[in-house]
């Protein structure tokens, strides 16, 4: 039967009592709720008649990017497939999406997504997973797109309204128009407290402007906020102790890693980023983290097989080599290679245009070359958004560079990426006490 939810979409499912359960789990999804993915197993074991749970299950699991999760997200796809003929044309071209993502064809799933979006902009599930495969995809020209359509089709009135907001904040900041995004993140988390996207898009605009102390008091929200929430609170917590090394008070970031960031069982990948990014950002500020680099390590090794993420290998082979594994190294160096090779897709060519030289970097200042190393970063750093995220979390590459020719002891070359980096980002403490450090006062 046909059900429409509250922005008018229809959608399909077996009994009539599952639309609001569908609806919930949409909204689980779109809060970031860590349980979203039993509610739907719930909704599909009372109603496998949902042609929507089984995508959004699919779209879960190929969001955690681990290779375990595939034969899962496969039965997802092949159990919408068979309700084909009782879906919407926009749940059909969902489907075809997930194929497309099983696939590994990611620009041939954002144009399926662009096609449900054309003739039904207030599909909500669609632009989430969109802006957020958008987000890995390296290319803030095309989140920035994604933004200015968005706008155009919403306003106030709308319910979700306050998602789309949050999303289009994030697009503009990645491109740079930080006033706009700010207004744009700050009315999406008036309209919907719940979203924790809107918060995180806006701490992203004063992250990039250095308002660090503006940051912090931005992430402070009412008791219970974070309660129940998936691996987005862990980032979330990430961007607030970055405010706090970006202000230079490290004592207080490595103390906030120890209670907050680190792992204390095997973390999902972007939990696994975070906490390799912030440790290479404070060894850089000349903050020894000692073994907490061997215990991440040993969550890093067991990502090393199996490559479905370039962001995600280019953490795994960061916290490898920090932590001295050369074996581990060498073993995904080699996985990456023949990746890049061989793989026709759209994460192969960013492994081979990111991941080979960072490795091949890696190794050389494993094997004491800082400047081989800087080198080889040098010549690929105009490629590093292809490794997707965010540029706050790509910048750990340009900071682990400058600690490379830092180290090679180029004074000339250290002092030119450091000019280059705070013309950026002038409010970096870190940076601007590695600049003071290469010219005394
Ligand atoms: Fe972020």
């Amino acid at each position: 039967m046909r059900v429409s939810d509250s922005r008018g979409v229809n959608w399909t499912t077996g009994e009539e009592a599952s639309a609001a359960r569908l609806f919930a789990a949409m909204d689980g999804y779109f809060t970031f709720r860590a349980d979203t993915l039993d509610q739907l197993g719930k909704l599909l074991e009372d109603d496998p008649n949902v042609p929507a749970g089984w995508i959004l299950r699919g779209y879960l699991l190929l969001f955690s990017r681990r290779t375990a999760d595939l034969p899962a997200a496969r039965e997802a796809h092949a159990r919408a497939c068979a309700l084909d003929w009782s879906a919407t044309p926009a749940e059909q071209l969902h489907v075809q999406a997930l194929k497309a993502w099983l696939d590994a064809d990611a620009l041939g799933a954002q144009r399926i997504w662009d096609a449900i979006l054309t003739d039904t902009p207030h599909d909500l599930l669609a632009m989430r997973v969109q802006h957020f495969t958008a987000m890995m995809l390296g290319r803030p020209d095309y989140l920035r797109t994604l933004a200015g359509r968005s706008l155009a089709t919403w306003d106030d009135a709308v319910p979700g309204a306050g998602f789309v907001y949050g999303m289009a904040c994030m697009g503009l900041e990645e491109a740079g128009e930080y006033a706009r995004a700010e207004a744009l993140g700050r009315r999406g988390a008036e309209l919907e407290p719940d979203d924790l996207w809107s918060v995180h898009s806006v701490a992203h605009v004063m992250e990039a402007e250095g308002r660090m102390m503006e940051g912090l008091a931005w992430m402070e929200r009412p008791s219970g906020f974070w309660e129940g929430r998936g691996p987005m609170r862990h980032h979330l917590l990430w961007h607030e102790a970055l405010f706090l090394y970006e202000a230079g008070r490290y004592d207080h970031a490595l103390d906030y890693y120890d209670r907050w960031l680190a792992p204390a069982e095997m973390p999902d990948y972007l939990s696994m980023s975070d906490c390799v990014s912030f440790l290479v950002r404070l060894e850089v500020a000349g903050v020894a983290c000692c073994d907490r680099w061997g215990v991440l390590a040993e969550s890093g090794r067991e990502m090393i097989d199996g490559r479905v993420l370039t962001f995600k290998d280019v953490h795994t082979l960061l916290v490898l080599a920090m932590a001295g594994d050369r074996e581990g190294l060498q073993r995904l160096s080699a996985s990456l290679a023949g990746y890049a090779h061989d793989g026709q897709s759209f994460d192969a060519e960013a492994a081979g245009r990111v991941g080979v030289p960072l490795a091949a970097a890696l190794r050389a200042r494993l094997d004491g070359d800082p400047a081989g190393a800087a080198d080889l970063l040098l010549a690929t750093r105009f490629a590093f958004p292809h490794m997707g995220g965010s540029k706050a979390q790509r910048d750990v590459l340009d900071i682990y560079l400058i600690n490379c020719a830092i180290a090679s002891g180029n004074i000339s070359l250290s002092r030119r990426l450091l000019h280059e980096y705070l013309d950026l980002r002038p409010n970096s403490v870190p940076m601007q006490e590695r600049l003071s450090e290469l010219v005394p006062a």
